[in-house]
């Protein structure tokens, strides 16, 4: 496929056909991911694929607990919008095969020169370690679709964080970014149209 086609007709499939997507698929994708660019060249990321059913379900539940514990505000459609969120936060319990990305802390070549933390140098440069993370995602959004599967990104869930990354038993050094939930898709939504390019673009000759 080519890739502006791979572009073109991506969208979030967040429905599955029950059919396993084999490993060495999900292997293939993860190996796309690993091929993106990072800060410093560091690759700081760490994948886990998840295809038991039963830890994708506690991992579900975990994460439904967390945001029925955050107190709804005084809207009318507080209840309504919370049930949204939590279906967004936790279909991948559904898919067929999960992948967790995760990041390491990276040394840029800045702190080994100059008097500010490694924390402060991330966020004057906007965080470059989430910016491979996003990296890496899309090279796995794309390729599932050259591999005829779809895939949706998923940052809902993080309000589980740490409990999610105690449960997928990541070594502490790594910080859960998001999860790509990856099955053969059920149901494919409808294009979505792009906001114009005169809108969103500025050109400075
Ligand atoms: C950083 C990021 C986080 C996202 N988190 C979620 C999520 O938690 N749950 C979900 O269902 N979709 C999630 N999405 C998918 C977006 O909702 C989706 O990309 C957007 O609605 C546009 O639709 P499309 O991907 O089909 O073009 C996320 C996308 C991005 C880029």
């Amino acid at each position: 496929m080519e890739l502006k086609q791979a572009i073109e007709s991506r969208r979030s499939i967040r429905a599955y056909k029950d059919q396993p997507v084999p490993l060495e698929d999900l292997k293939e994708l993860v190996r796309m991911a690993s091929l993106a660019p990072s800060v410093a060249n560091f690759q700081p990321w760490k994948f886990v694929i998840i295809t038991n059913k039963e830890l994708l379900n506690d991992m579900a539940r975990k994460v439904a607990l967390h945001l029925e514990a955050i107190p709804p505000n005084e809207s009318r459609a507080a209840q309504n919008i919370k049930s949204q969120v939590e279906w967004f936060a936790t279909f991948f319990q559904d898919a067929p095969a999960l992948i967790a990305v995760a990041m390491e802390s990276y040394e840029s070549v800045l702190e080994k020169g100059v008097e500010m933390s490694h924390d402060e140098i991330n966020r004057k440069r906007n965080f470059p370690d989430i910016q491979s993370a996003g990296a890496c995602i899309q090279n796995i959004l794309l390729s599932a679709v050259d591999m005829n599967y779809g895939a949706c990104w998923l940052s809902a869930p993080m309000i589980a964080k740490d409990a999610l990354e105690k449960m997928m038993g990541l070594d502490e050094k790594f910080n859960l970014i998001a999860f790509v939930a990856v099955g053969v898709p059920g149901s494919i939504p409808a294009t979505k149209p792009a906001r114009d390019l005169e809108e969103i673009l500025k050109i400075i000759d």
